[in-house]
């Protein structure tokens, strides 16, 4: 299958696009006929420091001059002018057809000697950022019954990292976000997916290993952001984990759990604690055929509805509790 996926006409917004992940994924998007508005507010990987336009004004050089590519420059911030970087794209291009939710800053330091700022900030640029720019590209995406949005998780935000808590909420904040708008954006032919990704940049550069960063090139993540914002790509409502060219998919599972009968006796902490091997079991077949991995919360409904019928799992015999 040689069909080649292309991007003609179609208008993608990339918050903090002047380098890193960011700048890749303008620059494919462009040489893949794209129009692209590159944002970005200059600054330091804190957020702080003297903003600048010429991270942004570099990457649309570079496209507009080495690859005869389409992209204007943005220099709003994404935590306070969501609507004047959307409005970038409409002015320029008439529409907003793909959003990169790509932004974002690093405050790290251990919870206890974390202070209320550096919590804040950190939420404020990944979380409400992408928060703004999908409100302000929204009413758009839902007019032209189109969209194609990409939230910027960490496997940070999955599994939790020293010293990162303001990040990792926010990360996790992104996904939770990401789908609830797949949902609401299912109707209107939106597609809202979140990435986990590992990559070399400004941001891991001395928190990785030199030899490991080697092999974790920003343009290895690109491949499967451009697949997945494709108008030929239907995928929603999904996490993807990425790096050094690998592509996987993340998703919940649910244990296969116990049924305890709450019009027992032993409906109880200590019936709990005994049969805690059971509630946490992931290794025995699911008895929930079809919400092992669940991805809504109708999925809940099924649970509900699948333990009633099970009345062999419903354990009605007393509980040693010595
Ligand atoms: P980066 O620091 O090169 O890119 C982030 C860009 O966002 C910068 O160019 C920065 O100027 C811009 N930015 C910061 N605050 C902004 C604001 N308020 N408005 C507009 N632009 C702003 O770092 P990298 O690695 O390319 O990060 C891109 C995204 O990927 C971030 O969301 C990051 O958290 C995420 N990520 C990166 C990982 C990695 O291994 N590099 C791992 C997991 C997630």
């Amino acid at each position: 299958n040689d069909k080649k996926l292309l991007f003609k006409d179609r208008v993608v917004v990339i918050t903090g696009g002047g380098g890193g992940l960011g700048k890749v994924y303008a620059i494919e998007f462009a040489k893949r006929g794209a129009k692209v508005v590159v944002n970005d507010l200059g600054g330091s990987v804190e957020g702080s420091g003297k903003k600048s336009a010429s991270p942004a004004d570099v990457v649309v050089k570079e496209i507009v001059d080495k690859y005869r590519g389409t992209a204007v420059a943005n220099y709003n911030s994404v935590t306070t002018e969501g609507k004047e970087i959307i409005q970038t794209a409409i002015k320029n291009y008439g529409r907003v057809d793909i959003l990169i939710n790509n932004a974002g800053i690093l405050r790290d330091v251990s919870f206890a000697r974390m202070s209320p700022e550096q919590f804040n900030s950190v939420i404020d640029v990944h979380l409400n950022g992408a928060y703004q720019l999908t409100k302000a590209a929204w009413p758009y995406m839902r007019d032209q019954r189109y969209g194609r949005i990409i939230n910027t998780a960490s496997p940070a935000g999955l599994y939790g990292n020293y010293g990162q808590a303001n990040y990792s909420a926010a990360k996790l904040g992104l996904v939770g976000l990401g789908e609830t708008l797949a949902k609401e954006g299912y109707k209107y032919n939106i597609t809202v997916n979140s990435i986990a990704p590992l990559a070399r940049s400004r941001m891991t550069e001395g928190v990785i290993p030199p030899h490991i960063l080697q092999q974790l090139g920003p343009e290895k993540i690109a491949p499967l952001v451009l697949y997945l914002t494709h108008e030929s790509t239907k995928i929603t409502n999904s996490i993807f984990e990425l790096a050094a060219g690998y592509f996987g998919q993340i998703r919940w599972e649910r244990s296969s759990g116990q049924i305890f009968n709450p019009n027992s006796e032993t409906f109880t902490p200590e019936a709990v604690l005994h049969r805690w091997s059971s509630v946490v079991d992931f290794k025995h077949d699911k008895p929930f055929k079809g919400v092992e991995h669940p991805n809504q919360l109708a999925d809940y409904n099924k649970l509900i509805t699948a333990a009633k019928q099970l009345p062999d799992s419903n354990p009605q015999g007393p509980v040693n509790i010595n």
